[in-house]
């Protein structure tokens, strides 16, 4: 059961003028050269990818650890943002039945229900202890740098109302996921005797979901993560073929990159299943965060990227289709198509007098869908819209474990044609920097005073 790649209708001899020639991609061979030989070289330096295959001992860790506590608790929480709460969001959206929390208990095999709060909205957090009792439910503190002031203020409402209600038994409602030894969570950890896993100095947090940052949560939701890793390991395989043309991680990031250089600076992700919709989440945090960068690896001001937009299959063609069939030629669409869905409805046979009601008569949502997607394929097709399919035969473990790793791939090459470092995040950190700025952080006097001396806000621009 392998995903694979269409890009047929990124091809200017299939689509047409704004299409991409064969020799546009005969042109880039000295970049796509050194990228396949920096992603060979580099290899022991990128520890995500050997994620797939050094974990055993952490994943009987993280086995017998659900096994032993899921009974205890009603619900598992994820407290976390970024790469530390997609992943988990969009693995266990993918895998569990949508509506997984309404379900009675053993209709989830016994599983506690399962929420992930990324947000410090207020009205987020109260809201949710109207649907569960925090002295019941189970709270994964997830965060790589373990000072993150969004998660740590989580964790600090958190552990506060735990040890008002249950004392020194709070502990066991606190499970952490963070570095082995640098920051703040860490050191709490030790200090309060919390049990904790460990996320990898070398692998970055869009690129953890493969860590204890993801596996951990599926774990709580009753997901096989050694097949998820098995799908992984199989997409390593795939994806680490010198050529091109077998390599869909490399020849998808090749099309995007040539796409932006034909000034086309939007990628849109497009899954035609539920399922996959908080996948297009994670994808888009990846490949946004990765690849927006204004230096190149030389110091050169770039401004490269491509912005990633998602958008849902059917739904979205009754809402950004119209934009991207007439809109401008700014943007490559990747339309994700499912082979079997898990589950079969067929539409009845009625008012077979109306024949334009009655012609749906018989055929299941399942055929509807994928008709649906490629009647929007060949929509795009024919107004010359760049776009190729990505089709996973059935979403489940393996399969989400494939496209996971895919995604990492096709964004570490991407990032390697672009020259540039697809591993960190400037651009956030000084968003971070501010905010620990402007509440008087100590050490942060300097960031301070750069704040305060930027230019006051002009009365006349803002309307009352
Ligand atoms: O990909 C990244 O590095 C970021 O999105 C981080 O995951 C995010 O900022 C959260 O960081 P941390 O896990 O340190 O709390």
């Amino acid at each position: 059961m392998k995903i694979t790649l269409d890009y047929n209708n990124m091809m200017s001899d299939y689509i047409g003028n704004y299409g991409i020639k064969i020799e546009d991609i005969t042109a880039l061979k000295p970049q796509i050269e050194a990228a396949i030989s920096a992603m060979k070289s580099k290899r022991p330096g990128m520890a995500w990818r050997d994620l797939p295959f050094n974990q055993a001992e952490v994943v009987k860790d993280i086995k017998a650890y659900a096994a032993a506590v899921k009974n205890n608790f009603d619900a598992f929480i994820v407290l976390g943002i970024g790469g530390s709460a997609l992943g988990p969001l969009s693995v266990q959206q993918a895998i569990n039945n949508p509506y997984y929390n309404e379900l009675p208990r053993e209709k989830r095999n016994g599983y506690p229900k399962f929420y992930v709060i990324d947000n410090v909205d207020p009205e987020r957090l109260a809201n949710l202890f109207s649907v569960v009792e925090p002295e019941k439910c189970l709270f994964n503190v997830i965060t790589k740098s373990g000072s993150t002031s969004e998660t740590m203020s989580q964790f600090m409402i958190i552990k506060e109302l735990l040890d008002k209600k249950l004392g020194s038994g709070a502990k066991d409602h606190i499970v952490c996921t963070t570095d082995s030894k640098t920051g703040n969570l860490i050191k709490i950890a030790g200090h309060e005797g919390y049990k904790t896993f460990y996320i990898p100095a070398e692998v970055g947090g869009r690129f953890s979901e493969l860590t204890p940052v993801g596996l951990l949560p599926a774990a709580f939701a009753g997901i096989d993560i050694e097949a998820m890793l098995k799908g992984a390991a199989g997409m390593d395989e795939i994806c680490s073929n010198d050529d091109m043309e077998k390599n869909p991680a490399y020849m998808y990031a090749i099309l995007n990159y040539a796409a932006m250089r034909q000034g086309k600076n939007i990628c849109v992700m497009m899954p035609y299943a539920d399922s996959l919709k908080y996948m297009a989440d994670w994808y888009a945090q990846l490949w946004a965060e990765s690849l927006g960068k204004k230096y190149d690896r030389n110091g050169n001001e770039v401004w490269a990227g491509s912005t990633p937009v998602k958008s849902l299959g059917v739904t979205d063609q009754h809402s950004q289709v119209q934009l991207y069939t007439e809109g401008p030629f700014d943007k490559i669409i990747v339309l994700v198509g499912v082979q079997n869905y898990r589950e079969t409805v067929t539409i009845p046979k009625l008012y077979s007098d109306l024949p334009s009601l009655g012609f749906l008569g018989g055929v299941t949502q399942n055929k509807l869908i994928q008709t649906e997607m490629m009647a929007t394929e060949y929509a795009l097709l024919k107004s010359g819209k760049p776009n190729m399919t990505i089709t996973i035969p059935e979403v489940n473990e393996n399969t989400v474990g494939q496209f996971l790793y895919f995604l990492e791939m096709a964004t570490a090459f991407t990032g390697e044609l672009l020259n540039i470092n697809a591993f960190d995040q400037p651009g956030v950190e000084e968003g971070k920097n501010a905010t620990y700025a402007m509440f008087g952080r100590p050490g942060y006097e300097e960031k301070k005073r750069e704040l305060d001396s930027r230019p006051a806000k002009n009365e006349k621009y803002i309307i009352l």
